[in-house]
């Protein structure tokens, strides 16, 4: 009853004021917002609507509402640097010191005003706009008459792509980037190096990418698969690097850079076969997939590997402006330091107990390197095994056990447990050509518990946020891609940014509704498992 006479006093008003019944409109945020008040009325945008700043720091964000508004619904809006006027969008730096990327959204009739914490929060109060646009072009752009108040729940919300596997060209790599920027993600994981290629030009090295950057070949279809004696490759030089990370900057996302090391090293030991502990013995860049027990893969601890390591960490820190550098350190197949006397050797002269105190002993000598440039080293969970010095973050992908020994250990933490944020993944059993893991189902995604059971709060803010993977196996397209990542991405941006109690799968399922219609503007690619497996009939 309550809600049918708001409904009519709405009508009424919209009567009243000449606005027509736009302001009705489905209200579908992605992730839900802290808190969300709906106001009757709407602001419509027009050729004459200009986006104004005094802040040339904002600038980059009005031209990003801009451009979506105008390359998706043809309406193009003006950006000036001026103050406030009268029917315009207007955005605010309040540079208050409150929650990072935190941001206040008031639409009314008469105008927008966007007041960020800070600069990352005046471009999330952008995406939130772009979320309330309509979802197709040729409908009157219209923004419903609300308030919004909204902060992130965590700071590291991050998502990866392992080029290595397959090469994905710039042009990919910056629509990736728009996509965790359209979903509040703020941090991309650009994993460049693994045993099928190395695919980042060192200045340093120039061998490392004419010769490690190609592989012979390609299996096609799940491991065994059959080989195409094809020539595979591709890698990207400093000026493609320098782009996409201005790019990114621009969408206040951070690029996270990994060179996994020590094991995962076949491209690197097709260049440089004196690397590894069987320097005598043919080396190639791997074929086919897995943790290679089968091939060598693993760096031998010798003055010329240091030296190497110093080299390209060295380059890397000078590339990448972001503060922080992955070091990978996973699945070290420790079967070849066992079988090498001269490895043996090295770890009784260090006085290193086992193998694990030798991989510790690999990340130890590059986070002195990466330290030495003032920035901080990231590692896969594995890093922990033979100890490691407590300003290093871990990345846990397995159990969250590991998470939880990470924060306990004190260390800074971001959770990507494979079981619920691999989405590599199939997400139903249907979708075989995903490959053969699986499923993790859109639910499984969205109630991914972040924080583990049974830590206290000080080891609980520790946990600095979750992040998504893609490793790319069996992923050699760009469409595959994105059918692999949506929706689950939206799952995972609304866990990893909306506040526990904010959390409804029922309400998410039906944002989803609208959310595909964005992804048909985008011209995404997406899967539609849950709809399919669930008996929710789509709209279309
Ligand atoms: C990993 O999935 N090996 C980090």
């Amino acid at each position: 009853m309550l809600r049918t006479l708001l409904m009519a006093a709405s009508i009424a008003l919209s009567v009243l004021t000449g606005w027509s019944q736009e302001s009705s409109q489905n209200v579908s945020v992605i992730p839900e917002p802290v808190q969300l008040v709906q106001k009757p009325g709407t602001f419509r945008l027009h050729r004459e609507t200009t986006i104004v700043s005094l802040d040339r720091e904002l600038l980059s964000s009005a031209r990003y509402l801009s451009d979506y508004v105008n390359n998706y619904l043809g309406c193009p809006l003006k950006v000036e640097q001026i103050e406030n006027e009268p029917g315009s969008i207007v955005l605010v730096n309040k540079k208050n010191g409150e929650v990072p990327g935190g941001y206040q959204l008031i639409i009314n009739p008469d105008g927008v005003e966007v007041q960020g914490n800070d600069a990352a929060g005046v471009f999330y109060g952008v995406q939130t706009v772009i979320q309330l646009l309509p979802t197709r072009a040729g409908v009157l752009p219209v923004l419903p008459a609300l308030e919004i108040t909204d902060y992130p729940r965590f700071a590291y919300r991050g998502m990866h792509l392992d080029v290595a596997r397959h090469f994905f060209p710039t042009s990919f790599v910056k629509k990736y980037i728009d996509y965790l920027a359209l979903h509040k993600m703020n941090y991309f994981h650009w994993h460049l190096t693994d045993d099928q290629a190395w695919r980042i030009e060192m200045k340093c090295r120039p061998e490392l990418t004419a010769k490690g950057s190609m592989r012979e070949g390609e299996i096609e279809g799940l491991y065994p698969g059959t080989y195409k004696p094809l020539p595979y490759g591709g890698y990207y030089t400093h000026e493609e690097v320098k782009e996409v990370i201005a790019y990114a900057n621009e969408r206040h996302i951070t690029v996270i850079p990994e060179i996994d090391i020590p094991g995962h090293c076949m491209a690197v030991l097709a260049t440089y076969p004196q690397f590894s502990t069987t320097p005598n013995e043919p080396k190639k860049a791997a074929l086919t997939w897995g943790i290679f027990n089968k091939f060598n893969n693993v760096l031998a601890p010798t003055p010329e590997v240091f030296d190497f390591l110093c080299d390209v960490f060295s380059e890397l820190c000078d590339l990448f402006p972001g503060q922080y550098i992955h070091v990978g350190g996973d699945e070290c197949a420790k079967r070849w330091w066992q079988e090498s006397k001269a490895t043996q050797r090295f770890m009784k002269a260090h006085a290193l107990a086992d193998e694990k105190a030798l991989q510790s002993y690999f990340i130890d000598y590059v986070q002195r390197v990466v330290n030495a440039k003032g920035k901080t080293l990231i590692g896969w969970d594995e890093i922990l095994e033979g100890g490691v010095s407590k300003d290093c973050i871990i990345m846990n992908w397995r159990k969250p056990t590991y998470g939880a020994k990470a924060v306990q250990a004190g260390h800074r933490t971001v959770m990507t447990c494979s079981a619920w944020s691999y989405f590599n993944l199939k997400e139903s059993n249907t979708q075989a050509e995903i490959g053969p893991r699986g499923p993790l189902p859109l639910e499984k995604v969205y109630t991914y518990q972040i924080v583990p059971d049974g830590l206290t709060a000080e080891q609980a803010s520790l946990v600095w946020g979750a992040q998504g993977c893609l490793w790319t196996e069996y992923v050699p397209t760009t469409w595959k891609a994105e059918f692999a990542v949506f929706p689950r991405l939206s799952a995972l941006a609304e866990n990893v940014w909306s506040p526990v109690r904010k959390k409804n799968w029922e309400n998410f399922v039906r944002k989803m509704e609208t959310q595909f219609e964005r992804y048909d503007l985008w011209g995404a690619r997406y899967s539609e498992a849950y709809f399919r497996t669930h008996d929710v009939v789509r709209k279309r």
